[in-house]
Protein backbone atom coordinates (compact mmCIF):
# COMPACT_ATOMS: atom_id res chain seq x y z
CA UNK A 1 0.00 0.00 0.00
CA UNK A 2 1.26 3.52 -0.63
CA UNK A 3 2.44 5.15 2.59
CA UNK A 4 3.94 8.59 3.63
CA UNK A 5 6.67 6.40 5.58
CA UNK A 6 6.58 8.64 8.09
CA UNK A 7 6.13 6.10 11.28
CA UNK A 8 8.61 3.61 9.26
CA UNK A 9 11.46 6.11 9.31
CA UNK A 10 11.13 7.84 12.58
CA UNK A 11 11.18 3.50 14.59
CA UNK A 12 13.96 3.12 11.60
CA UNK A 13 15.92 5.96 13.57
CA UNK A 14 15.18 4.48 17.01
CA UNK A 15 15.56 0.50 15.83
CA UNK A 16 18.99 -1.05 14.02
CA UNK A 17 17.33 -0.40 10.79
CA UNK A 18 17.20 1.65 8.01
CA UNK A 19 14.35 2.26 5.48
CA UNK A 20 15.79 2.47 1.71
CA UNK A 21 14.66 4.96 -1.04
CA UNK A 22 15.95 3.32 -4.33
CA UNK A 23 15.82 5.92 -7.40
CA UNK A 24 14.16 4.49 -9.88
CA UNK A 25 13.61 5.10 -14.09
CA UNK A 26 10.99 3.17 -15.07
CA UNK A 27 8.60 0.33 -14.76
CA UNK A 28 11.14 -2.57 -14.75
CA UNK A 29 13.79 -1.47 -11.64
CA UNK A 30 9.98 -0.65 -9.46
CA UNK A 31 8.84 -4.37 -10.09
CA UNK A 32 12.82 -5.29 -9.23
CA UNK A 33 12.22 -3.08 -6.27
CA UNK A 34 8.80 -3.88 -5.33
CA UNK A 35 9.44 -7.62 -5.30
CA UNK A 36 12.37 -7.08 -3.00
CA UNK A 37 10.99 -5.40 -0.83
CA UNK A 38 7.79 -7.89 -0.34
CA UNK A 39 10.09 -10.70 -0.13
CA UNK A 40 12.01 -8.97 2.83
CA UNK A 41 8.72 -7.45 3.96
CA UNK A 42 10.08 -3.94 4.26
CA UNK A 43 9.16 -0.82 3.59
CA UNK A 44 10.92 1.26 0.86
CA UNK A 45 10.90 4.28 -0.78
CA UNK A 46 10.50 4.12 -4.84
CA UNK A 47 11.92 7.48 -5.63
CA UNK A 48 12.06 10.09 -8.69
CA UNK A 49 14.41 12.78 -9.57
CA UNK A 50 14.81 14.70 -11.71
CA UNK A 51 16.51 12.61 -14.80
CA UNK A 52 13.08 9.91 -14.02
CA UNK A 53 11.29 13.67 -14.64
CA UNK A 54 12.69 14.12 -17.98
CA UNK A 55 11.80 10.70 -18.86
CA UNK A 56 8.02 11.10 -17.61
CA UNK A 57 6.26 13.96 -16.02
CA UNK A 58 4.86 13.92 -12.40
CA UNK A 59 1.37 12.93 -13.07
CA UNK A 60 2.53 9.75 -15.00
CA UNK A 61 5.33 8.43 -12.84
CA UNK A 62 2.26 8.78 -10.11
CA UNK A 63 -0.49 6.98 -12.03
CA UNK A 64 2.36 4.64 -13.30
CA UNK A 65 2.94 3.48 -9.72
CA UNK A 66 0.24 3.86 -7.19
CA UNK A 67 -1.72 0.36 -9.26
CA UNK A 68 1.99 -1.22 -8.60
CA UNK A 69 1.34 -0.98 -5.10
CA UNK A 70 -1.73 -0.07 -3.85
CA UNK A 71 -2.19 -4.18 -3.32
CA UNK A 72 0.34 -5.28 -2.14
CA UNK A 73 0.86 -6.25 1.73
CA UNK A 74 4.03 -3.54 2.39
CA UNK A 75 4.37 0.11 3.00
CA UNK A 76 5.81 1.88 -0.06
CA UNK A 77 6.13 5.38 -0.19
CA UNK A 78 6.76 7.14 -3.40
CA UNK A 79 9.30 10.12 -3.28
CA UNK A 80 10.30 13.07 -4.95
CA UNK A 81 13.89 12.90 -4.51
CA UNK A 82 16.24 16.24 -4.91
CA UNK A 83 13.89 18.62 -6.13
CA UNK A 84 15.19 22.21 -5.70
CA UNK A 85 12.56 24.37 -6.90
CA UNK A 86 9.82 25.13 -4.18
CA UNK A 87 6.98 25.06 -6.52
CA UNK A 88 8.07 22.34 -8.30
CA UNK A 89 7.98 20.21 -4.97
CA UNK A 90 4.64 22.15 -4.45
CA UNK A 91 3.38 20.38 -7.80
CA UNK A 92 4.57 17.11 -6.60
CA UNK A 93 2.81 16.73 -3.99
CA UNK A 94 -0.70 17.98 -5.37
CA UNK A 95 0.35 15.32 -8.00
CA UNK A 96 0.35 12.69 -5.51
CA UNK A 97 3.81 11.93 -4.00
CA UNK A 98 3.83 10.68 -0.52
CA UNK A 99 7.07 12.43 0.59
CA UNK A 100 9.05 15.05 -0.94
CA UNK A 101 12.21 16.35 -0.43
CA UNK A 102 12.83 20.29 -0.87
CA UNK A 103 17.07 19.90 -1.42
CA UNK A 104 17.64 23.98 -0.45
CA UNK A 105 21.57 22.61 0.30
CA UNK A 106 22.72 25.53 -2.11
CA UNK A 107 21.09 28.22 -0.61
CA UNK A 108 21.98 30.56 2.48
CA UNK A 109 20.59 28.51 5.43
CA UNK A 110 17.76 31.12 5.55
CA UNK A 111 16.74 30.75 2.07
CA UNK A 112 16.38 26.98 2.96
CA UNK A 113 14.13 27.44 6.09
CA UNK A 114 12.38 30.06 4.05
CA UNK A 115 11.43 27.68 1.08
CA UNK A 116 11.35 24.43 3.16
CA UNK A 117 8.39 26.08 5.56
CA UNK A 118 6.23 27.22 2.26
CA UNK A 119 6.56 23.40 1.13
CA UNK A 120 5.76 22.31 4.40
CA UNK A 121 2.43 24.33 4.50
CA UNK A 122 1.44 22.87 1.53
CA UNK A 123 2.21 19.22 2.85
CA UNK A 124 0.28 19.54 6.02
CA UNK A 125 -2.69 19.68 3.91
CA UNK A 126 -2.07 16.55 2.07
CA UNK A 127 -0.15 14.39 4.59
CA UNK A 128 2.63 14.60 2.38
CA UNK A 129 6.30 13.96 4.14
CA UNK A 130 8.78 16.31 3.54
CA UNK A 131 13.18 16.03 3.42
CA UNK A 132 14.83 19.04 3.82
CA UNK A 133 19.36 19.01 3.17
CA UNK A 134 21.42 21.20 4.94
CA UNK A 135 25.10 20.96 4.42
CA UNK A 136 25.96 19.44 0.96
CA UNK A 137 27.06 16.26 -0.71
CA UNK A 138 29.25 16.49 -3.79
CA UNK A 139 28.80 14.26 -6.97
CA UNK A 140 31.85 12.11 -8.01
CA UNK A 141 30.91 12.32 -11.62
CA UNK A 142 29.03 15.79 -12.44
CA UNK A 143 31.56 18.23 -10.63
CA UNK A 144 29.54 21.53 -9.80
CA UNK A 145 26.16 20.14 -9.29
CA UNK A 146 26.52 20.25 -5.86
CA UNK A 147 28.87 21.66 -3.57
CA UNK A 148 31.34 19.32 -0.63
CA UNK A 149 30.23 21.03 2.71
CA UNK A 150 30.02 18.90 5.64
CA UNK A 151 27.12 19.50 7.82
CA UNK A 152 27.50 22.30 10.49
CA UNK A 153 25.87 21.10 13.89
CA UNK A 154 24.78 24.44 14.78
CA UNK A 155 23.74 24.35 11.29
CA UNK A 156 21.60 21.34 11.57
CA UNK A 157 19.99 22.18 14.78
CA UNK A 158 18.80 25.63 13.58
CA UNK A 159 17.40 23.88 10.49
CA UNK A 160 15.54 21.55 12.78
CA UNK A 161 13.98 23.62 14.98
CA UNK A 162 12.84 26.26 12.50
CA UNK A 163 12.03 24.10 9.42
CA UNK A 164 9.52 21.70 11.02
CA UNK A 165 10.31 19.08 8.72
CA UNK A 166 10.54 15.23 8.65
CA UNK A 167 13.88 13.68 8.02
CA UNK A 168 16.84 15.99 7.34
CA UNK A 169 19.21 14.62 5.10
CA UNK A 170 23.32 15.54 5.89
CA UNK A 171 26.49 15.46 4.53
CA UNK A 172 28.79 13.45 6.95
CA UNK A 173 31.46 12.41 3.92
CA UNK A 174 29.82 10.66 1.50
CA UNK A 175 29.45 11.34 -2.41
CA UNK A 176 26.67 10.44 -4.65
CA UNK A 177 26.79 8.14 -7.53
CA UNK A 178 30.57 6.40 -6.89
CA UNK A 179 30.74 3.18 -8.21
CA UNK A 180 32.88 1.87 -5.77
CA UNK A 181 32.01 1.46 -2.22
CA UNK A 182 34.76 3.86 -0.81
CA UNK A 183 32.84 6.69 0.30
CA UNK A 184 34.70 7.78 3.88
CA UNK A 185 32.00 8.16 6.64
CA UNK A 186 33.10 10.44 9.75
CA UNK A 187 30.79 8.29 12.26
CA UNK A 188 32.83 11.06 14.68
CA UNK A 189 31.10 13.93 13.00
CA UNK A 190 27.71 11.60 12.74
CA UNK A 191 27.46 11.56 16.50
CA UNK A 192 27.85 14.86 17.33
CA UNK A 193 24.60 15.64 14.56
CA UNK A 194 22.07 13.42 16.65
CA UNK A 195 22.90 15.57 19.75
CA UNK A 196 21.71 18.72 17.89
CA UNK A 197 18.48 17.20 16.31
CA UNK A 198 15.53 14.29 17.22
CA UNK A 199 14.77 14.09 13.83
CA UNK A 200 15.75 11.39 11.89
CA UNK A 201 18.65 11.80 9.51
CA UNK A 202 18.85 10.63 5.89
CA UNK A 203 21.74 9.61 4.28
CA UNK A 204 22.27 10.14 0.24
CA UNK A 205 25.10 8.73 -1.93
CA UNK A 206 24.36 5.19 -0.63
CA UNK A 207 25.85 3.47 -3.44
CA UNK A 208 29.61 4.20 -2.18
CA UNK A 209 28.62 3.15 1.36
CA UNK A 210 31.13 0.15 2.40
CA UNK A 211 28.96 -2.57 4.11
CA UNK A 212 30.59 -2.47 7.10
CA UNK A 213 29.71 1.21 7.45
CA UNK A 214 26.27 0.54 6.45
CA UNK A 215 25.98 -2.17 9.10
CA UNK A 216 27.26 0.53 11.64
CA UNK A 217 24.87 3.17 10.49
CA UNK A 218 21.79 1.42 11.34
CA UNK A 219 22.58 1.94 15.29
CA UNK A 220 22.83 5.45 14.90
CA UNK A 221 20.04 8.04 14.18
CA UNK A 222 20.03 7.27 10.26
CA UNK A 223 16.69 6.44 9.03
CA UNK A 224 16.47 6.80 5.66
CA UNK A 225 19.17 5.99 2.85
CA UNK A 226 19.00 6.79 -0.70
CA UNK A 227 20.84 4.35 -3.02
CA UNK A 228 20.87 4.67 -6.84
CA UNK A 229 24.03 4.04 -8.72
CA UNK A 230 24.17 0.26 -6.52
CA UNK A 231 20.93 -0.53 -8.78
CA UNK A 232 21.77 1.44 -11.97
CA UNK A 233 25.06 -0.54 -12.44
CA UNK A 234 23.41 -4.14 -12.47
CA UNK A 235 20.83 -3.00 -14.23
CA UNK A 236 22.54 -1.77 -17.17
CA UNK A 237 25.48 -4.21 -17.37
CA UNK A 238 23.15 -7.04 -17.48
CA UNK A 239 21.19 -5.43 -19.87
CA UNK A 240 24.14 -4.81 -22.06
CA UNK A 241 25.14 -8.55 -21.82
CA UNK A 242 21.62 -9.71 -22.32
CA UNK A 243 21.67 -7.51 -25.92
CA UNK A 244 25.12 -8.82 -26.80
CA UNK A 245 24.19 -12.28 -26.03
CA UNK A 246 20.84 -12.12 -28.03
CA UNK A 247 21.86 -9.74 -31.01
CA UNK A 248 18.17 -10.61 -32.84
CA UNK A 249 16.10 -10.17 -29.95
CA UNK A 250 14.01 -7.56 -30.36
CA UNK A 251 11.09 -8.07 -27.44
CA UNK A 252 11.34 -5.60 -24.67
CA UNK A 253 10.03 -8.42 -22.30
CA UNK A 254 12.61 -10.90 -22.83
CA UNK A 255 15.88 -8.48 -22.96
CA UNK A 256 14.63 -7.18 -19.38
CA UNK A 257 13.98 -10.10 -17.90
CA UNK A 258 17.45 -10.59 -16.46
CA UNK A 259 18.22 -6.80 -16.02
CA UNK A 260 14.96 -6.83 -13.69
CA UNK A 261 16.30 -9.37 -11.56
CA UNK A 262 19.36 -8.14 -11.31
CA UNK A 263 17.85 -5.51 -9.64
CA UNK A 264 15.88 -7.38 -7.26
CA UNK A 265 19.06 -9.09 -6.07
CA UNK A 266 20.88 -6.20 -5.29
CA UNK A 267 17.74 -4.19 -3.48
CA UNK A 268 17.38 -7.66 -1.69
CA UNK A 269 20.99 -7.40 -0.59
CA UNK A 270 20.52 -3.75 0.49
CA UNK A 271 17.47 -4.83 2.40
CA UNK A 272 19.43 -7.32 4.11
CA UNK A 273 22.12 -5.35 5.44
CA UNK A 274 19.76 -2.90 6.31
CA UNK A 275 18.11 -4.85 9.04
CA UNK A 276 15.31 -6.55 6.98
CA UNK A 277 16.35 -10.45 7.43
P1 LIG B 1 23.77 7.04 -5.16
O1 LIG B 1 23.42 6.97 -6.62
O2 LIG B 1 25.19 7.45 -4.96
O3 LIG B 1 23.42 5.80 -4.44
O4 LIG B 1 22.92 8.24 -4.53
C1 LIG B 1 21.53 8.19 -4.56
C2 LIG B 1 20.98 9.37 -3.87
O5 LIG B 1 21.52 9.86 -2.90
C3 LIG B 1 19.72 9.92 -4.38
O6 LIG B 1 19.25 10.99 -3.66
Amino acid sequence: MLSNLREEVKAAAQESKIIAGFNIFGAEDAIGVIRAAVKRNAPVFLMINKDALKLMPMKSWIDMLKPMIESLPVSIGVHLDHCSCPDTVIEGIKSGFSSVMYDGSQLPIEENIYNIRRVIEEASRYDVAVEGEIGSVPYEDIPGRAKDICTEPMELERFSDEGQMDWIAVAIGQVHRMQTRDSKISFTSLRELERHTEKPLVIHGGSGISEEDLFRLKNTGVGKINVGTALRIPFFKTLQREIKENPFVYDRDVLFEKPTLAVEIAADKILSILGFE
